[in-house]
């Protein structure tokens, strides 16, 4: 981490739930937190844990704040976010978590409270490891990816912009495919393509009914 970064306020995008875990992260990692910043013209005024939503993304600038970090659980809106705004993002880890001296993690990753990441454990940018979440030994997790209280196995690899649900269990050195939806519950038991939504144990494509 950037520890020049860390002495000021940081600015959050976004002000919804996502949000608020960051926000809390933040605060209990030792940050200041700036404010947040939203689009939705519905969150205008209103506080989130006593900190005010300040205004539309485009009022703030790298002088409002030391650092930022995206606040949005919708893995196409950080990468679209990400890609437009030239702010220093910073990585936050919660302080009831682990993370491995060895494990890399990118510029603008959270790794939420109670989770884990394990040794020589990749992890790109503007990932999310959620809450109870766990990432084993020699896993990748690519940029703009999503973990929530999920488990990816050792050696296991979740590609750029994956999403594991709830509960969801990827298993040792298996690959998801980039932009690809684990559902709740499912366990990965062989690789699995791009841009799908899976389901199940073993994982398989959901299927959609036609009408
Ligand atoms: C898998 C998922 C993305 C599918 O969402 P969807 O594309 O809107 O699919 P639908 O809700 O239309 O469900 C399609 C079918 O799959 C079933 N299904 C949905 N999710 C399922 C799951 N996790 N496990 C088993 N079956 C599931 C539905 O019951 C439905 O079955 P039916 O056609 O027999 O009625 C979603 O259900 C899910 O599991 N999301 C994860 C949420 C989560 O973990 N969030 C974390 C927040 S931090």
């Amino acid at each position: 981490m950037n520890k020049d970064i860390e002495k000021g306020p940081i600015a959050i995008i976004g002000a919804g739930g996502h949000a608020t875990i960051v926000a809390s992260t933040l605060l209990a990692a030792g940050h200041d937190v700036d404010g947040f910043y939203d689009d939705n013209p519905t969150a205008r005024g209103i506080k989130i844990l006593g900190i005010p939503v300040k205004g539309p993304i485009n009022t703030l600038s790298r002088d409002n704040c030391a650092g930022a970090i995206l606040g949005i659980g919708a893995n196409e809106t950080r990468k679209r976010l990400a890609n437009e705004l030239s702010l220093n993002w910073i990585t936050v880890v919660h302080p009831f978590s682990y993370v491995d001296p060895s494990a890399k993690l990118g510029r603008g990753t959270i790794v939420c409270a109670g989770s884990i990441v394990q040794a020589s454990a990749t992890i790109g940018s503007h990932v999310i490891i959620n809450t109870k979440a766990s990432v084993d030994h020699h896993a990748y997790v690519g940029d703009f990816s999503h973990i929530a209280v999920a488990h990816l196995a050792g050696g296991a690899s979740l590609e750029e912009g994956g999403f594991l649900g709830l509960h969801s269990t990827v298993l040792p050195g298996v690959n998801v495919g980039a932009w690809t939806t684990v559902g709740a519950g499912a366990v990965v038991t062989t690789d699995i393509s791009a841009n799908i939504t899976v389901i199940g144990t073993p994982a398989r494509p959901v299927k959609r009914r036609s009408c």
